[in-house]
Parts: C-alpha cells; structure tokens; sequence
C-alpha cells in the first residue's frame, strides 16, 4: 500500500491529518507502524558517492543537523502551525534564540510586546543588546505607542498572543499590518496558544513553539520548535545547528507521539478553563479572574475574532495580596500542584510574583496587576468540577 504524502495528508480534516502526518520512515523497503528511536549520533556512508548523494538531497548524516526523527516531528509541527517547513530545537528557549538570530543582526532595532516571557525578556534586554541587538519594550495593545517607537531600523516585532499572567490578548492582525508596512518582520512565541490560532495565517512570519508545554503536553520532553517559510528556514536551521541546539532523537519521538493527541487534549483543557473562570468569578474570597472566555475580560471581543475552538487553558486569579495566604493556598490543595510549567494533561499552578516575575520590581509588577495573592493555572484534564471543589475547599482552608 502506498503510503500518503504530505501534501495529501494536508488535504484531509485537521483531526484526521494529526494522526498522519510525521509517520512516515522507511528502512530497506519495510515500514514500521511506528517509528523507532534513532539513538545514533551518525550515519553511515558506504563511499564518497554516497556522501555527496547525502548531502545534495538531505539524506542523513549527522543527528546534530537531522535524524529521522527530527524530520517526523518537524512535517507534524509544521503541519500544525500551518508553516511550510520547522526545525526543532532543544528547548523553545533555543528556538526563540535562533529564531531571532535568524531575522536580526547587529545594528537592527527589534519592537516587543512589554508583556513577555520573562526569559525571551531577558534575552533581548541584557544578553542581545551587548552584541548590537537593540529592544524597546511596547504595549502591543496601544497602537500609538507601537507607531512612535518605530525607528528606521526595526527590523522585527515580537510578541505572544496571550501574554501571562494576566491573559492579555494581543491583535496580531493590527501588529502584522503596522510592521509590514513599516518593513519589518513578525515573529511569535505561540507556545500558549496552538489549537486556537496559527499567527502564520494572520501574516505573522516566523512562530516558535516551546513544544515541553502543550505540543507534548505529558511533562516528560524539553524541546523546541521553529515555523516559517521556506525561505526564511535556512538560516533558523543553519543557527541551530551551527549552537549545536538539536532535540534529541528520544525526545523528538516523545513529543511526537505527544503531539498526536493534541487537539483532544486542548478541546477538554479549554473547556474545563472556561468553566473554571466562570466558577472562580463567583467566589467571594477571588477578586478577579483572567480568562479570555470571560464576557468581562478586555480583550474578550477580540479574542472571540481571533481564536477558534476554546480561548485557551492559561487562567490567572487574584485573592487578598498576600504571601502568606497564597501560601496556605497551595499548601492546602490536593489535586493541583505548585509545578513551574504549564500546558501538561494535568493541571500545576505557578505564582507569579515568585517566579516567572520575581525580577520585575514590585512598583512595575504592582502597575502590572501582579501581586502576592496572584494565582496562574494551567488547566489540565480532569473532572472540571474535582477542580473546582479542590479549588474551593484550598480557599475555604486559607
Ligand atoms: C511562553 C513561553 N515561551 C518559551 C518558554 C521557554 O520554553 P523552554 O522551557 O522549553 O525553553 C516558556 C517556558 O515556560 C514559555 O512559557
């Protein structure tokens, strides 16, 4: 039986094409169901001939540039993304890291969103800036800010979709259109947000994905991923190699046997996010809740223009500022645990203020709206309601 190609499996329906995609390896003429794990640093090569054959036409070589299973996982990753091609990196840290080096060098300006991921934050602001990378930070949402920070050499904008903790939706389109037209690039960290958006379809140019969240979503790989065109793949692939940041062959297989289960994962985490925000909103001990789903939420108009299928599983809530009842929170949970990663099957919850913004001062965080008796969950796919009342009776102990 001749097995589909990519370009047929990309006409079938997207539930079908996620079991399909990135499964096709041949060895000598046989096809394993699934594929095996290539624990191989190298190939290899009968005689000089084949080596020029293998590098002319991408056969495999050396695992650090590629291996089978780097090239199973990119068809899925890029399929998912709506990219023509991807590499995968070793963590999304290394996707971002080559990401952006392939789009700017010395001498560029680069535009970001002010609300970031606080390493991609400080990456751009104390480690590229000292080899001639300049960033200014920006309220995506204030189009006359964005406009007035624009200099002659911006080179590229970058943002998330969802910026945590506070669920703060960006409008890629307007972000899109204001760089084009200025010259300049998008990328996109849409490790937040896979399911609900593919920011290459709204003009965006280059997405990474952090693939240790919800692309694998099972608590068990660190990896990246790079999607874009192939045009600008190039020299994304080239950085990471050239940094010597591939995925390894056991966790390329991992996360994509991860991955192909990841829109029924999402549908539920999306619906059981929904249903907490609503459930938390009434709780007289919960001051505010942060979910897009919510009527009350800024952004929900615009998150219901942007996003299909659910509104995301990140939520975010506020108690009574105070460290020590958040503390006597987590201490009394039983199903949720204090884990510092998002996007599993499980439901972990993180605290901003002493983690992912415990370098920002507390005048800043403050203005920001986080504080001590702020709580970001990643929900998971249990029962909706053994979390809510996991939830309740934690705040009924506090
Ligand atoms: C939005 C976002 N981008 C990137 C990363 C970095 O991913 P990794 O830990 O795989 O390097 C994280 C990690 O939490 C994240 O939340």
């Amino acid at each position: 039986m001749r097995m589909m190609n990519i370009s047929e499996i990309k006409k079938l329906r997207r539930d079908t094409a996620l079991l399909y995609a990135g499964g096709h390896v041949e060895i000598e003429g046989s096809r394993p169901e699934s594929p095996g794990v290539y624990m191989s640093t190298a190939f290899v090569l009968e005689d000089l001939d084949a080596l020029l054959h293998a590098q002319q036409n991408g056969g495999y070589m050396y695992t650090r540039d590629y291996s089978p299973n780097h090239i199973c996982l990119e068809e899925l990753v890029a399929y998912l993304e709506k990219g023509d091609a991807c590499v995968c990196t070793a963590s999304g840290m290394a996707a971002i890291f080559c990401g952006l080096l392939s789009l700017v060098k010395g001498g560029d300006h680069v535009l970001a969103n002010a609300a970031l991921y606080g390493e991609t934050y400080d990456l751009l602001e104390n480690v590229l800036c000292d080899y001639g990378i300049e960033t200014t930070f920006v309220d995506f949402n204030d189009p006359a800010a964005v406009e007035a920070a624009i200099r002659p050499n911006t080179k590229l904008f970058y943002t998330e979709i969802v910026a945590n903790p506070l669920t703060v939706v960006v409008d890629i389109d307007r972000i899109t259109e204001t760089a084009h037209k200025h010259g300049a690039k998008v990328m996109v960290d849409n490790t937040f947000t896979p399911g609900i958006i593919t920011p290459l379809s709204h003009g965006v140019d280059l997405v990474v994905h952090s693939l240790t969240k919800y692309i694998n979503g099972h608590f068990d790989v660190t990896g990246g991923a790079i999607v874009t065109s192939r045009e600008l793949i190039g020299r994304a692939k080239y950085f990471m190699t050239l940094f010597g940041s591939s995925l390894g062959p056991l966790d390329a297989w991992l996360a994509l046997r991860g991955a192909r289960t990841l829109d029924l994962r999402l549908a539920k985490q999306f619906d059981n996010a929904a249903r907490l925000a609503e459930a938390l909103s009434k709780h007289p001990k919960i001051q505010a809740v942060h979910h897009p789903s919510l009527p009350t939420h800024p952004q929900h108009e615009l998150a219901s223009r942007l996003f299909s299928g659910g509104y995301g599983a990140m939520l975010s809530f506020a108690m009574d500022n105070s460290r020590e009842k958040a503390n006597r929170f987590i201490r009394a949970l039983r199903i949720i645990q204090f884990v510092p990663t998002l996007g599993g099957y499980k439901t972990t919850l993180s605290h901003p203020t002493s983690t992912s913004h415990k370098d920002l001062s507390e005048e800043v965080r403050l203005r920001m709206g986080i504080h001590d008796g702020l709580i970001r969950m990643s929900v998971g796919m249990e029962n909706p309601d053994d979390l809510i009342a996991d939830i309740f009776q934690a705040l009924d102990a506090g």
